[in-house]
């Protein structure tokens, strides 16, 4: 920890790549373990395009069930001191920057305003104006146009946003330290992040409450061991 705290004090520029197990301590079930399920499916198996085609309503039903859960949840200390690091940090003239793959604004509930929500947002019919949808029953929604609304979310097999994924290629690029926290680091091109601000020689710590595949290919602060491992 000591080496981390040295590393973390000289940064000017911090990237934090989160995934869904920045939220559990919220409440909100990650992907993959025992929380990956909503009834006898796999999220996995519903965020498609594939799954939408088949079953559009099944999967409003269970994009309505995150979000209800979501709703109800507030961020957690975790959250809290990303956001506060965030501030601090910039009253010091230093950037941190937070690439996260999970769609619940739970980052953005707990102040984080340098943000890219790499997977999209599932809320974000709340921002569309009411005349643009309507509710269907079934838990499918329609839009002005006739055609079927979907989540606005990044699923398997599509690409993302062009535009955030420049972003966060900047980001990337420029940053001194690397945080990555709560994510299994399975999903590309969110996976591949860590290990190519690693091949720069740029320190890589992981917060997690497991070993990931990922940590083997950079130098790590392992949470558990509570040292800095030489890549
Ligand atoms: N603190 C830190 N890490 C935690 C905690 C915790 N309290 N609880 C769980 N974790 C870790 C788990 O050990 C696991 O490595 O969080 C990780 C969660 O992994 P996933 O469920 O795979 O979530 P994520 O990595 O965000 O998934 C990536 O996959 O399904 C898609 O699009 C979805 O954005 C998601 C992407």
């Amino acid at each position: 920890m000591a080496d981390f705290r040295k590393l973390f004090a000289k940064a000017k520029h911090i990237v934090i790549i989160s995934g869904a197990g920045v939220s559990a301590e919220s409440g909100v079930p990650t992907f993959r373990g025992a929380g990956g399920y909503w009834r006898k499916w796999k999220a996995q198996d519903l965020a498609t395009p594939q799954a939408f085609a088949r079953n559009p309503s099944q999967v409003w039903e269970f994009y309505h069930y995150r979000r209800e859960v979501v709703q109800s949840k507030e961020p957690n200390a975790g959250h809290l001191a990303i956001a506060e690091c965030e501030a601090r940090l910039g009253r010091q003239g230093r950037r941190v920057a937070v690439i996260t793959q999970n769609i619940d604004e739970l980052h953005r509930k707990a102040g984080t305003k340098n943000l890219l929500e790499i997977h999209g947002l599932q809320n974000l019919k709340l921002k569309m104006p009411e005349s643009q949808w309507r509710n269907f029953p079934g838990g499918c929604e329609e839009a002005a146009c006739g055609g079927l609304l979907r989540p606005h979310v990044v699923w398997f097999g599509e690409n993302l946003d062009p535009a955030i994924l420049e972003e966060a290629g900047r980001e990337l690029a420029l940053c001194d330290l690397c945080l990555v926290v709560g994510t299994s680091s399975v999903v590309y091109p969110a996976a591949m992040f860590a290990p190519q601000v690693s091949a720069r020689g740029v320190p890589v710590a992981e917060f997690n409450i497991e070993a990931t595949p990922a940590a083997s290919t950079f130098s790590c602060f392992d949470g558990r061991k509570e040292s800095i491992k030489p890549r």
